[in-house]
């Protein structure tokens, strides 16, 4: 068995972006920039926008924060993206989810200039993802196929069963995965019998958000397990706070896979690694350039 360390994968990408960076910089005087907005102050959400902004600064790019307050009107929240539509500067543009219940995401993310929609979420990169145009890839997904490719090669033709059909992680991936040529089973919490589904797959990637549902003996001996889930069990007597645990029961699981993504350090650090890279590639785009390569 392979622990697969998403850590270091995300700090190559993130070094590769860094000079990508530099070289934008020098093709054009500037540096690309990312913009990200946080509307409220949810604790987990709060301590992501901070960390994405200390990313961005350290892969030499701009960062612009915009904190409003959790009682934000959506008229406000619409002017602001449409301020950082038209802001030069900007090549990315990122509205952290989830919103306050009064405000639509929906609505939210199609104000969004596609060109900017750096999280891949407009339905105008979901569509292109889906037939196979160039688009922003949401950033997970995106990673999640970095670690296949890496410890795989070559994708084609393996069973993959995606256990999930959100529109973040669930059906991205799929449509990633389908473009590597690899047979794709989405997964869902109607399946009929999901453990006999799931002893089928070559590649697992569980992304649920239900703590160790997928049990160590669903993964077929030597499969790739990628766990997108991360979940905080309630604090066991003595503890302040609880375990974070996969949607993956990682102990049981491992004997049988042939590679795993731990949690915390498996797909998580991919997340922000590749929302650097898509702004370096936005960045490109909106100037003309090709897309950077190695990336
Ligand atoms: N909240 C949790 N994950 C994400 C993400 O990838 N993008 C955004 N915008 N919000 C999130």
């Amino acid at each position: 068995m392979s622990l697969i360390d998403g850590k270091a994968s995300a700090a190559q990408v993130r070094a590769r972006v860094a000079q990508g960076v530099a070289a934008f910089r020098e093709k054009t005087g500037r540096a690309p920039g990312l913009a990200v907005v946080l509307v409220g102050e949810d604790p987990a959400s709060s301590v992501y926008v901070r960390s994405k902004g200390k990313a961005t600064l350290e892969a030499g790019m701009e960062s612009f924060t915009h904190r409003l307050p959790a009682d934000t009107d959506e008229n406000t929240l619409l002017a602001l993206i449409d301020q950082l539509n038209g802001d030069p500067r900007v090549d990315g543009i990122l509205v952290q989810l989830p919103l306050p219940g009064h405000l639509d995401a929906d609505k939210v993310i199609a104000e969004i200039d596609p060109a900017k929609d750096v999280d891949g979420f407009h339905v105008i990169n979901a569509g292109r993802l889906s037939v196979g145009q160039d688009a922003l890839v949401p950033c997970t997904p995106y990673g999640c196929i970095h670690l296949l490719k890496q410890q795989h090669g070559d994708l084609s033709g393996l069973h993959a069963v995606v256990v999930g059909r959100s529109n973040i992680v669930g059906k991205p991936m799929a449509q990633l995965l389908l473009s590597e040529n690899a047979t794709v089973t989405i997964a869902h919490s109607r399946t009929k019998d999901l453990p006999a589904l799931v002893r089928q797959a070559d590649i697992v990637v569980a992304a649920v958000g239900r703590a160790e549902m997928v049990k160590g003996d669903w993964i077929k001996p030597g499969a790739t397990v990628i766990d997108v889930g991360i979940n905080r069990l309630d604090p066991a007597p003595g503890e302040d706070k609880g375990r974070l645990v996969g949607d993956v029961a990682f102990a049981e699981a491992e004997p049988h896979a042939g590679a795993i993504t731990p949690v915390p350090g498996g797909v998580g650090p991919m997340t922000i690694a590749m929302l650097l890279r898509n702004t370096l590639v936005a960045a490109h785009r909106r100037e003309g350039l090709a897309d950077p390569e190695g990336l």
